[in-house]
């Protein structure tokens, strides 16, 4: 029987968020941001390993207490220059079997829950390809031109927001990724194989945190939802 394990990429700068302290160090409820995500997937009794790949220079993981999550939590400082690299390298580095799955998670997606964690897995344990936690989009969606004037409104219909985790065999992620074209989330690659991951319905709630108003919201649905 093949394992589940989780694997964080933590290697951005997160310049999005306007601050020189890397986005996965931003405090958060009285924690650094990243906390949270690993929180979360170190309390997942399907989970064996928590990878989190960091920056090959990172000097502030460290300076944290991590000691409540034990062995199950493996820093890698493997990571790259883009989010597809640093999972490359993670997947390479964790030396995980072609068919454990893995359970790639944004170290800024701090509000993932576990009962959306645990929907992920039961969905997806026996399926041939893997998939994604996503939501379908709710706004009216607007092309721009180069003046920033309204080209035409896209067909909402059918569109989803890709969210993370991203759960697949390491085996077949590592070939998808291996393919040297530009990926933004691992699904894209798995989909530029030519197979279909699947979309498992998720909640508004397990957003990224890109910019700073973004970890008030966090903050408040940390406070309601979580014991911190
Ligand atoms: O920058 P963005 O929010 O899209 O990053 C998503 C996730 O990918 C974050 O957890 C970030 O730390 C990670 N990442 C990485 N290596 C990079 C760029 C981003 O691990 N080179």
């Amino acid at each position: 029987m093949s394992d589940f394990y989780a694997l964080v990429p933590a290697a951005g700068s997160g310049s999005r968020m306007g601050n020189d302290l890397p986005k996965q160090y931003l405090p958060l409820a009285g924690r650094p941001l990243i906390f949270h995500a690993l929180n979360t997937l170190c309390a997942c009794p399907d989970i064996a390993t928590v990878f989190v790949v960091l920056a090959p220079g990172d000097t502030l993981f460290h300076s944290y207490d991590w000691s409540r999550f034990g062995d199950k939590l493996q820093p890698l400082y493997c990571g790259g220059a883009t989010r597809a690299e640093s999972v490359t390298n993670g997947l390479l580095a964790s030396e995980l079997e072609p068919d454990d799955w893995v359970l790639v998670h944004d170290a800024a997606r701090p509000c993932l829950t576990q009962a959306h964690l645990a929907k992920l897995i039961l969905e997806l344990r026996d399926d041939a390809v893997g998939g994604i936690l996503a939501v379908p989009v709710a706004d009216t969606l607007k092309r721009a031109d180069d003046q920033q004037r309204i080209a035409c409104t896209e067909e909402r219909e059918g569109l989803w927001q890709a969210q993370t985790p991203q759960m697949f065999r390491a085996g077949l992620l590592a070939q998808a990724l291996g393919n040297a074209k530009k990926f933004t989330d691992e699904a894209a690659a798995v989909e530029a194989l030519g197979l279909k991951p699947k979309l498992v319905l998720s909640e508004s709630g397990n957003f990224k945190v890109t910019y700073p108003q973004d970890l008030l919201l966090a903050e408040l649905l940390l406070q309601q939802g979580k014991e911190i």
